[in-house]
């Protein structure tokens, strides 16, 4: 079933596609619900549908994170959205995929954050290793890719976001660790108002067409160049790096990213090791 155009409309989507001429987001399928997005691409996905092919869902039943996780997301709140890439790489390029596409949607995140406003001054919009976008210690926004196979190059990579737009308030395990471009524009808007101007949210057309804009962009250049194209502008928006860090069974100082897409930490010894995947605990948390 296609959403009611109030919570997303088409043509106000092909238009801001337009405007930043931007390929990806066609073919594209709205629902009202669906268990994941990611599976409306994985099915899109058997029947041949095309690199670009993207699907947005009012309300997932069954939102999915990494490692088994829920994803939560109040329906109509936020982004949830997912897109079918063709990348045919070998696996071991495609783990970096994810930072790549936390860079697109931190780029997105961080315009939206970062107007001049001498009264509230923009905060750090970070990357955290492998798949999360934070604003100073809460996350916005995490990726979910999932792969697919054929022989040993990936023949399509599902790049899920799920973007928090429009939530203010969290259930209480995620309360303070979560937040949304709604919170953190909660004290910019309310001296807007005082000056007499507005500061509306984006809408979610405007939102996708600027991610997929971005992660665009950058695909080409990880398709040609890799990730080790990307690792100044990791390194720069890096939320682990100089952290006392546990990865799975690694303890140490994380030290930025390696041209692989591992995390790079050096324990007390001084040796360095690189975890290529696994659970990030702040061992210092703030
Ligand atoms: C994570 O932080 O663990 C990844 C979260 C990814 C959530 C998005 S929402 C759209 C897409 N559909 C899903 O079921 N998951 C991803």
């Amino acid at each position: 079933m296609t959403a009611p155009d109030s919570w997303f409309d088409v043509s106000r989507f092909d238009e801001a596609r337009r405007r930043r001429n931007v390929h990806w987001g066609a073919p594209l399928a709205v629902l009202e619900t669906a268990t994941s997005t990611n599976d409306l691409a994985l099915e899109a996905e058997r029947s041949g549908a095309p690199e670009g092919a993207t699907f947005v869902a009012r309300e997932q039943t069954r939102g999915r994170g990494r490692r088994g996780n829920t994803w939560w997301a109040p329906p109509g709140d936020n982004l949830t959205c997912s897109l079918l890439l063709r990348p045919e790489l070998d696996a071991k390029t495609i783990a970096a995929l994810p930072l790549v596409v936390g860079l697109a949607v931190r780029e997105v995140v961080a315009r939206r954050l970062e107007r001049p406003d001498a009264l509230f001054p923009a905060p750090p919009v970070l990357v955290k290793w492998p798949n999360d976008v934070l604003v100073e210690s809460r996350k916005i926004a995490g990726v979910l890719v999932e792969s697919r196979l054929r022989l040993e190059a990936v023949s399509a990579a599902i790049v899920g976001i799920g973007l928090n737009v429009r939530t203010r308030v969290f259930p209480e395990e995620l309360a303070g660790r979560a937040t949304s471009l709604a919170r953190e524009l909660r004290d910019r808007r309310a001296a807007s108002a005082a000056r007499g101007t507005t500061e509306e949210l984006p809408a979610f057309e405007e939102l996708l067409a600027e991610l997929l804009a971005s992660l665009e962009r950058r695909y080409a250049r990880f398709r040609s160049d890799g990730l080790a194209s990307f690792l100044a502008e990791l390194d720069v928006c890096d939320a682990l790096r100089g952290r006392p860090v546990r990865v799975d069974g690694l303890v140490g100082i994380a030290v930025g990213i390696a041209a692989d897409g591992a995390l790079r930490l050096v324990d007390d010894a001084g040796t360095e090791h690189r975890a290529h995947a696994g659970h990030v605990e702040l061992l210092d948390p703030r």
